[in-house]
């Protein structure tokens, strides 16, 4: 019941009166008077006027599945979530709860992971209240080997919700670090269960840092925080909302075409770098050349010295700013 009345009051453009929730609800006024303080204990600032009804003044800024979904605006991304104080990794337990049959579009958010992952097999450590960790589960009609290309549209999705939602400056390093002046904002990591030629599942985790006030002496040169480029304290749920709403959005083009064809002029108009210099780093060695943006399979285009063009797959290699991080 919580819940609904949180969305009662979130969707509603004034007042709503006591008299409304209880008919909506079927629920007397007592019960409602009782949530009502519930919610004011647990910080929210609830105004209420007689005669008019109740008016949320502000938020705190939580992200409990209560707050999250009554902000949301989907058909079905992030429609179920599952809010925890603590959590080893949200991806972990989005792919637990994808295992026992989890539907597509649950989302995964947690205050605070003692096992946050990173890719390729780093650890990823935020500060709790500080971040936004969130891992959605998808399970898309694709064949395995496009999948990497999810990563893509989950880092358009979170780059242009930062855009429009906190009013930042957010671009991508390819393929899918979300940077402001270059210091990463946010990391996402994409797993997957197969069968040998259909997807199980996804989960797509990322990790969205909001209000950090220090990194680790290593990280504090190319890590950065959404608040330090924002006049006010960035409201987390309705930052996932909206990149649940991007994400929703682009999934669907994504998937009519099962490639990044409709995505790419979007995702190349965001991307750092396109017509600088870029060294890419794989396993047989490294070279230089000049980033040309992504092309339809998500790979991103180099044009080398000589004149040809590689196609360079996420999965292989690492790519740099000759002149630093982005
Ligand atoms: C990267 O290395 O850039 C990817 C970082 C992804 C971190 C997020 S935080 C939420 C989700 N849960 C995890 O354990 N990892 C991802």
């Amino acid at each position: 019941m919580k819940g609904r009345i949180l969305r009662a009051l979130s969707d509603a453009q004034g007042y709503v009166s006591g008299q409304e929730l209880c008919e909506e609800l079927q629920v007397s006024r007592t019960a409602v008077w009782k949530v009502i303080n519930q919610l004011k204990e647990e910080g929210y600032v609830i105004e209420s006027v007689p005669r008019k009804g109740y008016r949320i003044l502000e938020r705190p800024d939580v992200v409990t599945a209560e707050e999250v979904e009554s902000r949301m605006q989907t058909a079905w991304a992030g429609r179920n979530v599952r809010f925890y104080a603590a959590v080893d990794s949200t991806n972990n337990e989005a792919s637990r709860l994808a295992e026992s049959g989890a539907p597509s579009g649950t989302l995964v958010l947690a205050e605070e992971q003692s096992r946050g992952k990173g890719r390729r097999g780093r650890t990823w450590v935020t500060p709790a209240g500080g971040a936004v960790m969130m891992s959605l589960i998808v399970r898309p009609e694709l064949p395995p080997p496009r999948a990497s290309m999810m990563t893509l549209v989950t880092g358009l999705a979170v780059a242009s919700a930062c855009r429009e939602f906190c009013g930042v400056d957010a671009r991508i390093k390819w393929p899918n670090d979300i940077v402001i002046d270059g210091r990463k904002i946010c990391g996402i990591l994409t797993e997957m269960s197969t069968e040998i030629d259909f997807i199980k599942y996804l989960v797509i985790g990322a990790g969205i840092n909001t209000c950090v006030e220090q990194f680790p002496s290593e990280l504090a040169q190319r890590a950065a925080s959404l608040h330090e480029f924002m006049d006010r304290k960035p409201d987390r749920a309705g930052l996932i909302a909206a990149c649940m709403q991007k994400f929703e959005l682009f999934y669907r083009l994504f998937l009519e075409r099962q490639d990044l064809s409709a995505l790419r002029g979007d995702y190349n108009a965001l991307l750092v770098g396109i017509g600088s210099p870029v060294r890419v780093l794989q396993p047989g060695g490294e070279y230089d050349g000049i980033s040309e943006g992504i092309n339809d399979a998500g790979e991103l285009l180099v044009r080398r010295a000589d004149g040809r063009q590689e196609a360079v797959y996420a999965g292989e290699v690492s790519v740099r700013g000759i002149y630093g991080y982005t």
